[in-house]
């Protein structure tokens, strides 16, 4: 093959997959090759095949979606095949891995594919920088319907917009088109798609430290990243969540679970690369992203999991290249294209008798009484 060796080999007694398995590594250095597969074809039949090389240390640029196709491209695998992830019927994608591999680089590029269709908003939540427009997405955040800074009560304020966006939408989607699926007539100027990018999302969700109000703000966060992780997948709201740390404590399992793509640059340890892509990379050493902390080399690789045709297996993207300084202000073009669709909130209702009843108690949430547990010797 142009890429190197592709054999097929017919099993006997004895000497099946798993013989070929532990075989690879010798078949590799005889063969000169970086990396080998082994794959069952069929009953009976074992397919080996090793990368000659090392095309994932080859740089190619970033491969721009065609206009009809709903898929968010990736980049290359060590096969040099063009991976990309499909967005019909999508959950959501986790985004893990170190400072300075390639999070946010990736997220840009993802905005980038879409920013030119009318049919696709977006929200975006930059958890790295205070006033953003002075962070990472400063510029291209023209072209979404808001961008909010790491502020965990205004990301409050806007995940409720979210979340009443969801609420709305069956409704909204049945009178545009008499069904509330979204992805059956797919995204439309009236119902775009709504693309929500949380970068370094653990900004928003991790109540380490933290009592009283400001854990309260944080525990409510959490519960709408779960509804858009939730309820999104079919009508058409899609969270994307970067952050350093995908731990249980930064963002809730419950989010986190629910997300059925995970990206993982490297990472220190392999805990870290577990939370972003589940106990399996324990057992794939070719796939390790603890093995690829060096950012000369590995800076813009990543290991996916949950992309059609791996069928729960990992596998190893080099990002296709960006053009860095070009690509906020190839967004910032596009706004034009931007429209607020976040449904106005209904009026809060408030029966005269109790809001008289609350003002005269003096207090609006009633005080529980605390009960202590004895500590058993
Ligand atoms: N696909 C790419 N094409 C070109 N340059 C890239 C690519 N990916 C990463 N880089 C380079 O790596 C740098 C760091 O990437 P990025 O800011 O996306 O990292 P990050 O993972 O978001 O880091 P942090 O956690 O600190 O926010 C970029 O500024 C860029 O120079
Ligand atoms: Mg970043």
């Amino acid at each position: 093959e142009p890429w190197g060796i592709r054999a097929v080999l017919q099993t006997i007694p004895k000497v099946g997959i798993d013989e070929v398995d532990k075989a690879a590594g010798w078949l590799a250095d005889a063969w000169d090759c970086q990396t080998i597969e082994v794959k069952r074809l069929a009953a009976g039949l074992v397919e080996i095949t090793g990368i000659v090389g090392n095309p994932l240390d080859e740089h190619q640029p970033y491969v721009w979606p065609e206009t009809a196709d709903w898929v968010l491209p990736m980049g290359h695998n060590p096969w040099m095949r063009q991976v990309g992830i499909p967005l019909k019927q999508l959950s959501g994608i986790k985004v893990a891995g170190m400072p300075g591999y390639g999070k946010t680089m990736l997220m840009l590029a993802w905005m980038a594919s879409l920013a030119n269709r009318a049919s696709v908003q977006f929200a975006v939540f930059d958890g790295k920088t205070a006033d953003p427009r002075y962070g990472d997405w400063g510029e291209a955040g023209a072209r979404a319907m808001f961008v909010v800074g790491d502020n965990p009560e205004t990301a409050n304020q806007r995940l409720t917009d979210l979340v009443r966006l969801i609420k709305d939408r069956p409704a909204a989607l049945v009178e545009e088109r008499g069904t509330h699926k979204f992805w059956k007539q797919g995204p439309t100027e009236t119902n775009p798609l709504v693309l929500v990018l949380m970068d370094e999302c653990h900004n928003y969700s991790d109540t380490k430290g933290l009592t009283g109000k400001d854990k309260q703000v944080i525990e409510s966060n959490q519960r709408m990243m779960q509804t858009i992780s939730k309820e999104g997948r079919g009508l058409g709201v899609i969270g994307i969540f970067g952050t350093q740390k995908q731990t249980g404590d930064a963002i809730p399992t419950a989010v986190r679970d629910n997300l059925e793509v995970g990206v993982c640059f490297p990472t220190f340890t392999i805990d870290a690369a577990e939370a972003a892509l589940g106990a399996g990379i324990r057992k794939d050493d070719a796939n390790d992203p603890s093995a690829m902390v060096d950012k000369e080399r590995f800076t813009g690789v990543c290991v996916v999991t949950g992309v059609p045709g791996l069928g729960g297996h990992y596998d190893r993207i080099r990002v296709g290249d960006l053009d860095e300084d070009g690509l906020p202000g190839w967004i910032a073009n596009t706004a034009h294209l931007r429209r607020d669709i976040i449904p106005a909130a209904a009026p809060v209702v408030r029966d005269v008798s109790t809001a008289q009843a609350d003002e005269s108690a003096g207090a609006s949430v009633p005080l529980q009484k605390s009960t202590r547990r004895r500590k058993s010797a």
